[in-house]
């Protein structure tokens, strides 16, 4: 039995109530005292994750990493590889003219591609089109790989806005590599 609990000859009471006590009673009431303290550091500022916009066609990243595609293989970036491309239908039709062409979502997949239309995917990531930011400079010269601005998307049935591209994030990354915070690097390009 913890000495805090065992009866006390009562002379002693009182005792433990004495928080200055270096005993393990006095322990023992740090914690209770620090508990909500140290759950309230892990939750006080929950991060803001926007919900998934709805896609025409349930893609899974997951289930197409699992199946040995790498991300170049849909995200090419073409000169000056500014974007990352979204992939044509005839890249997935490649594959899906043979597997599960029953599926009602390949179904769907294959009407966008006959009818030469692609398939309309609703947008995660965004910045607005006054700040420049170029894809390949900063998977190339920042040597920075793509879970560090899209998170762990290999793991992701469905892709969602996890991480921040807010202004204050960039600048965060640019100090701590180095890299130009002047207002005109990212706005109004040399
Ligand atoms: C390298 C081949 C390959 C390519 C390219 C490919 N897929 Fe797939 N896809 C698969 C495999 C394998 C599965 C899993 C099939 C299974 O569950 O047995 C799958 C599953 C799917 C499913 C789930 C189908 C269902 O009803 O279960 C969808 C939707 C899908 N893919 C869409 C796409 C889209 C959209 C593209 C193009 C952006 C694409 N795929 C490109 C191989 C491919
Ligand atoms: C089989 C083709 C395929 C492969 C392989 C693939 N993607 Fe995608 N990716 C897509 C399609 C289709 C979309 C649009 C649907 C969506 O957002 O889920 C997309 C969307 C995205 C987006 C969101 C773009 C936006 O802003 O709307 C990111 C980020 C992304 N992919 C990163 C990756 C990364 C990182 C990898 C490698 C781990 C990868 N993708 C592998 C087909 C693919
Ligand atoms: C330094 C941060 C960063 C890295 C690293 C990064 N991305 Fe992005 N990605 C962004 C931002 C910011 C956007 C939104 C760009 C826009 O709206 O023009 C974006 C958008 C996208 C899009 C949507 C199309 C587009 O270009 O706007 C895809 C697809 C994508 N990223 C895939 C990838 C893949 C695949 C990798 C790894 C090879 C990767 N990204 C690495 C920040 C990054
Ligand atoms: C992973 C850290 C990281 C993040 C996040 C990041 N950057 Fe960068 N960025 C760098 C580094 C490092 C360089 C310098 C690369 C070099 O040596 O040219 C750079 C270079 C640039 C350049 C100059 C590229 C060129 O073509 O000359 C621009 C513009 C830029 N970043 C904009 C942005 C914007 C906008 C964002 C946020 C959406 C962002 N960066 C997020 C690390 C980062
Ligand atoms: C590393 C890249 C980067 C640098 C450097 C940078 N910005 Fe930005 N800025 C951004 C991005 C990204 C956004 C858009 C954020 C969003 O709304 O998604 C932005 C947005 C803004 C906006 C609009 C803000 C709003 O609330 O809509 C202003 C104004 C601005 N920047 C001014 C500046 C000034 C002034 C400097 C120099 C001190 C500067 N920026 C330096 C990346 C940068």
């Amino acid at each position: 039995m913890s000495p805090c609990l065992r009866p006390r000859p009562f002379h002693k009471r009182g005792r433990c109530a004495s928080l200055l006590d270096h005993g393990i009673c006095a322990r023992v009431l740090w914690i209770w005292l620090l508990l909500p303290w140290l759950l309230g550091a892990q939750t006080a500022r929950p991060k803001y994750v926007p919900p998934p916009p709805e896609q025409p066609i349930p893609f899974s990243h997951r289930q197409h990493a699992a199946a040995g595609l790498e991300c170049s293989k849909c995200h090419t970036m073409p000169d000056p590889g500014d974007f990352a491309e979204l992939p044509a239908t005839s890249v997935c039709m490649s594959c899906h003219s043979q597997i599960k062409p029953d599926s009602p979502h390949i179904q769907k997949l294959a009407g966008f591609h006959d009818e030469r239309k692609p398939v309309p995917w609703k947008r995660v990531y965004r910045i607005p089109d006054y700040v420049f930011f170029n894809h390949r400079q900063h998977v190339t010269a920042a040597r920075a790989g793509c879970e560090t601005c899209h998170g762990p998307v290999a793991e992701r049935d469905v892709l969602r806005k996890e991480k921040d591209t807010s202004m204050a994030a960039c600048m965060d990354c640019h100090r701590s590599n180095g890299a130009s915070l002047a207002c005109n690097y990212c706005h109004d390009q040399r």
